[in-house]
């Protein structure tokens, strides 16, 4: 492991700076203001530093990072959805490198299935312009149908795709004890960080009681809550006017979340793919939080979408055909490359890693058919 550069560390100073005077101004912040601050500051912000990397050189990888047999999968998704629409657009949420939009147009045009615009809505501008720098490289013939979006679109038919972008919104921790609810945020010395138990606003102490009375949480029970989510996923549902948000991402259904051996919530934080304690040297760090799938479907049932379908990573690729696309691919592989690719496969569906532990969500709007993703293992009553 090699520690932050001068560099880097620089800039974890100034972003611990900017946190203690929030703090001094407050007395203590919430977590989710430190992980907002920590994630997205516009200058000092883990997400919008320059050298900001997912994959194996960076702190955490993500699948579209691990094969391109993951965005093939999708693309089968996809291009099945478009059959029914008139004229479907792609857009995609927190895209990261690109990789997933590169490899998802390469096969979309392989199914004869190219969408007319492929929309890309990126809150980092580091990011965006490394997806900029790769899709004109990897897709060139594509590349005027990428459009980089300032805001969400409203009236959109077509799929909206999230990979692992809900388990980066900011959320707030919460501790039960002595049968009362308290927050658990953040207060600071000197550049260092420390948790401060608090009494929670008004909101969040409701949103906490409803969830203590549906699990019976009892003290000592620790967890958090996206107070976020619920406003991005109302605005996601209101601005789709047929097709599917298709959500990828660590998470449970909230039987599960909040299921009472859980006593210590899902937060975690990733510093060159080890785990790391979310306080320290922030803006050089990861920092995630499971998501909510029952939160998720409730909030966009308001706005008219449907729950067309959840399930494992794993069941999602499986039936998206993942096994008949690997057997192509690995007729012209060498020994080496053969048995990367079954590591790739191990990784995207074994249950230890990414196959049980991310779900895959679809919510549609005026959609008829069955989705091929979710033909194999229904989960829907989990939720
Ligand atoms: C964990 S990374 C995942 C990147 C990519 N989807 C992948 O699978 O490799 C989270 C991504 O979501 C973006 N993001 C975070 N919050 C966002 C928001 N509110 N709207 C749009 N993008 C967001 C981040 O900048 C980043 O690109």
């Amino acid at each position: 492991m090699t520690l932050p550069n001068k560099q880097e560390l620089a800039r974890s100073l100034a972003l611990s700076r900017c946190l203690q005077q929030e703090i001094q101004q407050q007395k203590a912040i919430s977590f989710a203001r430190f992980m907002e601050l920590a994630l997205y500051h516009p200058d000092f912000g883990y997400y919008f530093a320059d050298t900001i990397d997912i994959g194996r050189q960076g702190d955490f990888i993500t699948a579209p990072e691990i094969s391109p047999l993951f965005a093939q999968c999708i693309a089968k998704q996809v291009s099945q959805i478009k059959t029914e629409l008139q004229e479907g657009s792609v857009l995609e949420l927190g895209a990261g490198t690109g990789r997933l939009a590169s490899d998802l147009l390469l096969e979309l045009d392989k199914l004869k299935s190219l969408p007319h615009h492929y929309y890309i809505y990126e809150i980092s501008p580091a990011l965006r312009r490394k997806q900029q720098e790769l899709l004109k490289n990897t897709v060139p013939a594509y590349f005027s149908r990428i459009i980089w979006l300032d805001s969400l679109p409203a009236n959109f038919t077509g799929i909206i795709l999230a990979n692992e972008v809900l388990d980066a919104l900011p959320a707030h921790r919460f501790v039960i004890e002595d049968r009362k609810i308290w927050e658990q945020s953040v207060i600071g010395n000197d550049g260092v960080f420390n948790w401060q138990l608090t009494a929670p606003h008004a909101k969040l102490h409701e949103k906490v009681q409803a969830l203590c009375e549906r699990h019976h949480l009892s003290s000592g029970y620790i967890s958090e809550i996206n107070l976020h989510l619920p406003p991005f996923i109302q605005q996601l549902a209101a601005a789709l006017d047929q097709g599917v948000i298709l959500l990828i991402d660590y998470g449970y259904g909230q039987a599960e979340y909040y299921h009472p051996e859980r006593q210590s919530g899902t937060l975690a934080c990733f510093y060159q793919h080890r785990q790391s304690d979310p306080l320290i040297l922030p803006g050089t760090q990861d920092i995630t939080t499971h998501v909510d799938f029952t939160a998720v479907i409730e909030n966009a049932a308001d706005y008219g979408c449907e729950l067309a379908g959840y399930t494992s990573q794993a069941a999602f690729l499986l039936a998206c055909g993942l096994m008949e696309m690997a057997g192509r691919a690995s007729v012209e592989l060498s020994i080496q490359d053969e048995f990367h690719l079954h590591q790739a496969i191990k990784t995207l569906t074994l249950p230890t890693e990414m196959g049980e532990r991310i779900k895959v969500m679809a919510l549609s709007k005026n959609i008829e058919q069955t989705l091929l993703g979710f033909s194999m293992h229904d989960r829907r009553r989990d939720l």
